[in-house]
Parts: C-alpha cells; structure tokens; sequence
C-alpha cells in the first residue's frame, strides 16, 4: 500500500479515492513556504531513526538505507537538483516521497511513532533557536554601530524633548545609547524564548503519544534540546513559542521604529539637528532639490507589517480548540516574514547609523531656546539657599517669564534682573545657565553627566 507512495499519489490515496479539488490542492500545499525547513526536517528524522534502531523498533539495515537515503536528498536539495512538487503538500511529504523513490518500500518505517503533529514543530523549533540566534547577532553588531557613535559624542550638546518641547541639555551619545538599552532588552527577549523551544515535542505523535517503546530523552540530546515536553496534547495545539517570537519581533521593530521617527525629525528641515547621506536618501522625481529619508520610512512602516503577523497569529490561535488544525499551517509563513523583516531592518537601520552627519551646531543652538536650564537654577536655589524646592521653582518660574518678556535666552540675563526677582539671588547663579555644566551636573546614576557615559560606553562594550 505504501508504495502507491511512488507513483505521485498521496499516501492517503487508498482512503481517499479521488483527488483533491486542484483549488484544494493548490491552497493546501505549504511546499513553497516550509522547504525553508529542509535541514531541520532532514537532521530530525535522521535522529528520529538513530533512535528507532538503538530501542530495537527498526532493523540496522533499515537504518542505515534510510539515513543514506536522507543524506542523498539533503544534497539534492542544497545543490538545487531537487523538484519541489505542489503534489506533495509539505517538506515533510516531499522528503518521505523522495526516500520512497531512492530506496523503496523501507522508507515507510521513517514515519514510525511519529506523526507530521510532532514532526513539524520539532523542524520548526530547531529553525526557530538557529533564527533567534541569528536576530541577536544582527542586534550585536547594531550595538557595536550605536556605542561607536557615541563615542565620537560624548561632548556633542542636544536638547531632550518632552511633550517634543524642548527640555533639558543632554549628550547626544547618552541618548544615543538608549537604543543600546532597548536593544539589549530584545536581546533578552530571544534568549528568555529559549526556555520554552528547548523543550523537544518529537515522540507527542498525533496526539495520544505512542506505543512504540520510544526514547524521548535521546532525541531530546541528540537535537540538541533540554528536554521532552511534557502532554502529547499540549505539544500537538502549543503555538505559543511563535507568539513569544513574533512578539520579540515586534517590540524589536517598534524600537527601529521610534529611531526611525526621530531620524525623520531630526533629518526634516524644520529641526536640521542631523544630516542623512547621499547613501540612504532617494530624491523626487519633480523637485530637484530634495533628498528624502525614504529608508528611515521604510523602517517605520515595516514594522506594522511584524505587528500585523503577530496579530494574524494570536487570531488563529484565539478559540481554536485542541490540537492540531489546518489553521496552524500559516504559523511559519508568518514567523519567516518576521524574521526576513526585522533582519534586513537591523541591517538598515545600521546603514543609516553609519551615513549620517550630527549638526552640533544646531544642536547646541536648539539646546539653547526653551530655557533648558531653569531646572538647574531651581536646583541650585534649593542647595545655595535651602528653599523647597516648590519655592526655588516658582521663583524660576518669574525668572523664565521675565526672560521671555524681554526676549533674551536664560543666559543672557544680568545680575541685577535675577536679583529684582529674588533678591537672595546673586552672580553665581548665572552660572547655571551654561549648557556643559547643566550636563556635566547630572552625575546621578543613569543621568547624562559626560562621567557617566564615559563609564557606560565601557559596560557597554564589555557587555550589552
Ligand atoms: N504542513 C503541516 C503544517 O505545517 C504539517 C502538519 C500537518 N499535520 C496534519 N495533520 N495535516 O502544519
């Protein structure tokens, strides 16, 4: 019966009479997506027959024609000599067919104590750690891209904004480094996954288990996981490792996302802070003049795109009820588009931190406007003259005011206008007003004081 496996017929064949629909056939076939999983499925099976032999369940002639047959495909298909088939719905049908064509009816024992329920996400879980691992090397070297820039920084004078009013002078490396924060905590996030997509689903079967007297724990090994998961049925319906992938993704590209936003910003004309280069910019096909930040866009409207998958699948999932459905099929198409995405985004969110140009100028000239440093006079009233410091904020306050009404920057206001506010008031809180001792002042734990950063940059490049 199982040879009927040769002549393009599915293996259900004797069951199901007619064909599918070819509308069926065409919409049921996930070939051209999953052949991504061809070495995971190859590598798994081979383990999976290793197995069946060592506990006796196959004979070692078997075997070995098996796992010859298995290493002939693996070369097939890495060297592009094989035929993909719509026919044979997934990578996992297309392989067995193929081992039927190599080497007959012994390729039938392959699928012993196993089912396509567990054997698809064992593939996809192997794929899944190799991907994660990949995503954190990509963030890696993004890191590496962000401390260098703040390393040329350190001193570079901006505004922060609140409300996207000017706030306070910070240094452009300590904003920069953010990105290092919310970069490191992605990190994390993959590596957090692994716990669950270490536990190894092949040996669940169907759904029930086996009767097959299987060694779960040396597949487990073998594969490399940490150990076998724990309820056929829980194992055969879990998807919830490619929610916690999808999510990781999503929160990676919403923070390529917000650097993106500010670039744009900070790139336009009206704020002049940074320059993009020739490199990452496209210009119009009408004004000649212009030079658009068309790849930062390109990273802010990606991202709805991970969140979008993300979506698509916590909707699959949402009431479905145990185990395995057709549904889950698109779990991977969707995990690959996240992954190829957030890829070549990190990629280009790096091309972009490499070709671009701060305007110091303008930054120190922006840090200037907005009275960024009433805050420092209120401190240092509260210090030099023990005031609550409601009290130092009102009369800072007045102060503000008054500049404004005579239309001068905070630093351009003379003794004797601070002192007609508060008469306590005396030349040394002038001082205040100075951009480089604003910043050189916030020496707090985490603030941006040019001290700090100096030994953030080097935890950074120890460990990020
Ligand atoms: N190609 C299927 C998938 O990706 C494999 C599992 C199929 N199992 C089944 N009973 N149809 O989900």
């Amino acid at each position: 019966i199982m040879s009927k496996n040769k002549n393009n017929k599915p293996v259900w064949s004797t069951r199901i009479k007619k064909n599918s629909s070819s509308l069926f056939a065409k919409v049921g076939s996930s070939i051209n997506i999953d052949k991504r999983l061809y070495k995971q499925d190859i590598y798994a099976s081979s383990v999976h027959v290793e197995m069946l032999f060592k506990k006796k369940i196959i004979s070692l002639q078997v075997k070995n024609k098996i796992i010859w047959g298995l290493k002939k495909i693996f070369n097939e298909i890495n060297k592009k000599k094989f035929t993909f088939n719509n026919q044979s719905e997934d990578i996992h049908m297309s392989i067995e067919k193929r081992l039927f064509d190599l080497i007959g009816e012994d390729a039938g024992f392959i699928h012993t104590a196993r089912s396509r329920n567990d054997q698809v996400i064992v593939d996809f879980k192997l794929w899944m750690i190799d991907a994660s691992n990949d995503i954190v090397k990509e963030i890696d070297i993004t890191i590496k891209s962000i401390i260098k820039i703040a390393e040329k920084n350190i001193y570079t004078i901006m505004p922060s904004f609140t409300h996207l009013k000017n706030a306070q002078p910070i240094s452009f490396a300590h904003y920069i480094l953010a990105y290092v924060e919310m970069l490191s905590r992605d990190k994390k996030r993959f590596l957090y996954n692994k716990e669950s997509l270490l536990e190894n689903p092949l040996g669940v079967a169907a759904i029930a288990g086996t009767s097959f007297d299987i060694d779960r724990e040396f597949t487990t090994k073998k594969l490399k996981f940490n150990k076998p998961t724990s309820n056929s049925v829980d194992t055969v319906s879990d998807r919830d490792f490619v929610l916690d992938f999808l999510y990781s993704i999503s929160v990676c590209s919403n923070h390529i996302s917000r650097f993106a936003e500010e670039f744009i910003l900070w790139n336009s004309d009206a704020f002049d802070l940074i320059k993009l280069k020739d490199r990452v910019v496209t210009g119009s096909s009408i004004m000649p003049q212009k030079k658009n930040p068309d790849t930062l866009e390109y990273l802010r409207g990606k991202t709805g795109h991970t969140y979008g998958n993300l979506f698509s699948m916590l909707t699959i999932l949402k009431g479905l009820p145990l185990s395995y459905f057709k549904d889950l099929q698109d779990d991977k198409e969707l995990a690959f588009k996240s992954f190829d995405q957030i890829k070549i985004s990190l990629q280009i969110m790096r091309e972009v931190l490499n070709n671009f140009i701060v305007n110091k100028k303008k930054m120190i000239q922006l840090a200037e406007t907005g009275y960024t440093t009433a805050t420092d006079l209120a401190d240092y009233i509260v210090r030099e003259h023990k005031y609550p410091f409601r009290k130092a904020y009102l009369v800072t306050s007045k102060i503000v005011n008054l500049a404004e009404q005579k239309g001068k920057k905070l630093n351009d206001l003379t003794v004797s206008e601070i002192k007609s506010i508060d008469k306590n008031l005396n030349e040394s809180a002038l001082k205040l007003f100075n951009l480089e001792n604003s910043v050189k002042s916030k020496k707090s734990y985490g603030g941006t004081s040019f001290e700090n950063i100096k030994k953030m940059i080097k935890k950074y490049k120890k460990h990020a």
